[in-house]
């Protein structure tokens, strides 16, 4: 047993109370952590919990983890290391700390947490947060630690609040899909995530209203595979993303809508054509594509081929001629041959990317991949992924500098990195900053692009703002 063990004074949660409580949350992985990370605040905040920004000032820390690549556990241990000097400090001040491992290690990895960190008290998984308060309690009772990581039957959005804080800023994450059933070869999600599943399409209309009511204008719809949406309509019938976009940009007014992760495989006509359709879907798409060889694209159990990739592209350009693609690039996975990888750097060439991400292949225990053998060595991984992010690079800035001179809408989110500076985004994603006011914030107004720095643009804001 260490010092903190069992869990003495670990505070009592009440349905409400006056006195306030500090939550610390730490958030790594996707996007959709980034939302869970929001929802189990909302979820905390009956019980007093309020975010505060030091570990140190918290009487609840949430360590919200991400299973996707290498070391994903060692990073989580080590992290918990240190929190647990933080705990360890506030209880010789006396006060209490519940420390939580929330997200996907939590989920694949929460009986070793509990062994190899036995001062964590909570470890729960991405399917269970409605639960938390009832976690607290119980963690306030037991001796052990509390862990949650079966998939309940109960939707968890059913349990969450509905009255959901819109996000500062003017842009807010809505998911409305879960988990995975493509099994990729050289994927965890579908074991973190579970199967795939769609919120009913009301469900997210409503929270989109609420998010509309505080002030947000542009809203991106989350998904492990967004574009595989098919939610219980209000009116009876399975509504795709397309439906649910047409209402979001139509009878919601959203300015800006957005959706991310999508496949290829689930880029239904519909969609297609809402993106002719609606100019509230804002021209960037991230499409990841993994890989440029039939092959490889096989053995990743991708289900389309390269030029499966490449006619959509060119009919998505057809449909929305200024729409900028973003992808994941995954190099030496297991079998991959120079000839491969030489096709991918062919298809890059071919689509040309605004923006991407690229990983080398990292081996997950469980995974069809892990067990492939004919795994590419670590030097000849490193070399690919210089070789694939430099041709990227030269992508990315070329279509940066394209902006250069051009009026663009920018959705201002936040201060930007220099004083009076603030900071959004382009249609393109692209992160613009220009000196304003603060009053911009969560607001869109014209940006003149002047320069183009490493990964973002600057300019000067136009007389005519686009409130509309
Ligand atoms: N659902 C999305 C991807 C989610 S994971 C899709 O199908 O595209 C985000 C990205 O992480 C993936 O697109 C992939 O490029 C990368 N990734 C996932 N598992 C990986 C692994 N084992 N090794 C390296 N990169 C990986
Ligand atoms: Fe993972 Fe493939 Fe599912 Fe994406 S589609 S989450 S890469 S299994
Ligand atoms: Fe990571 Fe889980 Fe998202 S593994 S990428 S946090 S779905």
């Amino acid at each position: 047993m260490n010092s903190l063990s069992p869990r003495p004074g670990v505070a009592t949660p009440q349905a409400s109370t006056s006195s306030t409580r500090g939550l610390h949350v730490i958030t790594w992985g996707c996007q959709m952590n980034v939302y869970d990370s929001e929802r189990m605040s909302d979820v905390l905040r009956p019980l007093g919990y309020r975010a505060v920004s030091t570990p140190d000032a918290a009487d609840m820390i949430i360590l919200n983890t991400c299973h996707i690549r290498d070391r994903a556990a060692e990073k989580v241990f080590s992290e918990l290391g240190r929190l647990r000097k933080v705990k360890e400090a506030r209880a010789e001040q006396g006060a209490a700390t519940v420390l939580a491992v929330a997200g996907c290690v939590a989920q694949a990895e929460g009986r070793e947490i509990l062994a190899r960190a036995p001062y964590v008290d909570i470890v729960l998984g991405p399917q269970t947060y409605h639960r938390l308060p009832e976690m607290v309690a119980r963690a306030a009772r037991a001796a052990g630690a509390v862990i949650e990581t079966d998939f309940p039957v109960e939707q968890k959005f059913d349990f969450l609040p509905a009255d959901r804080a819109a996000p500062a800023g003017g842009s807010a994450f809505l998911t409305i899909q879960e988990g995975c059933d493509k099994f990729c070869s050289f994927c965890v999600v579908p074991y973190t995530r579970g199967a795939e599943s769609s919120r009913p399409a009301q469900a997210v209309i409503d929270e989109a209203r609420r998010l509309v009511a505080g002030g947000v204008r542009e809203i991106t719809l989350l998904g492990q595979n967004v574009n595989a949406y098919h939610g219980d309509g209000p009116d009876g019938r399975t509504w795709s993303l397309a439906r649910l976009a047409r209402v979001l940009a139509g009878e919601l007014g959203i300015e800006r809508i957005r959706y991310t992760t999508s496949h290829p495989r689930d880029m239904e006509d519909d969609l297609i054509a809402a993106h002719r359709d609606l100019p509230q879907l804002m021209p960037f798409l991230h499409l990841p594509v993994q890989s440029g060889s039939d092959r490889v694209l096989a053995a990743m159990n991708r289900g389309h081929t390269a030029d499966d990739y490449r006619m959509l592209v060119a009919r998505l350009r057809e449909a929305r001629p200024d729409l900028a693609l973003s992808s994941d690039f995954i190099v030496g996975h297991p079998g991959e041959t120079d000839a491969d990888f030489a096709d991918t750097m062919r298809l890059i060439d071919e689509i040309g990317f605004a923006q991407a991400y690229s990983f080398k292949y990292s081996s997950r225990p469980g995974t069809p991949a892990a067990g492939a053998g004919m795994h590419v060595p670590e030097d000849v991984k490193d070399a690919r992924l210089q070789e694939l992010q430099a041709m990227l690079r030269v992508q990315q800035d070329a279509f940066n500098d394209a902006t250069i001179g051009q009026v663009v809408p920018v959705l201002f989110t936040g201060r930007g990195r220099k004083p009076g500076q603030v900071s959004g985004k382009s249609p393109w994603l692209q992160a613009v900053s220009a000196e304003g006011p603060d009053s911009l914030i969560g607001q869109i107004a014209n940006v003149d692009i002047r320069h183009r720095y490493t990964n973002s643009l600057g300019g000067i804001l136009t007389e005519e703002t686009d409130r509309a």
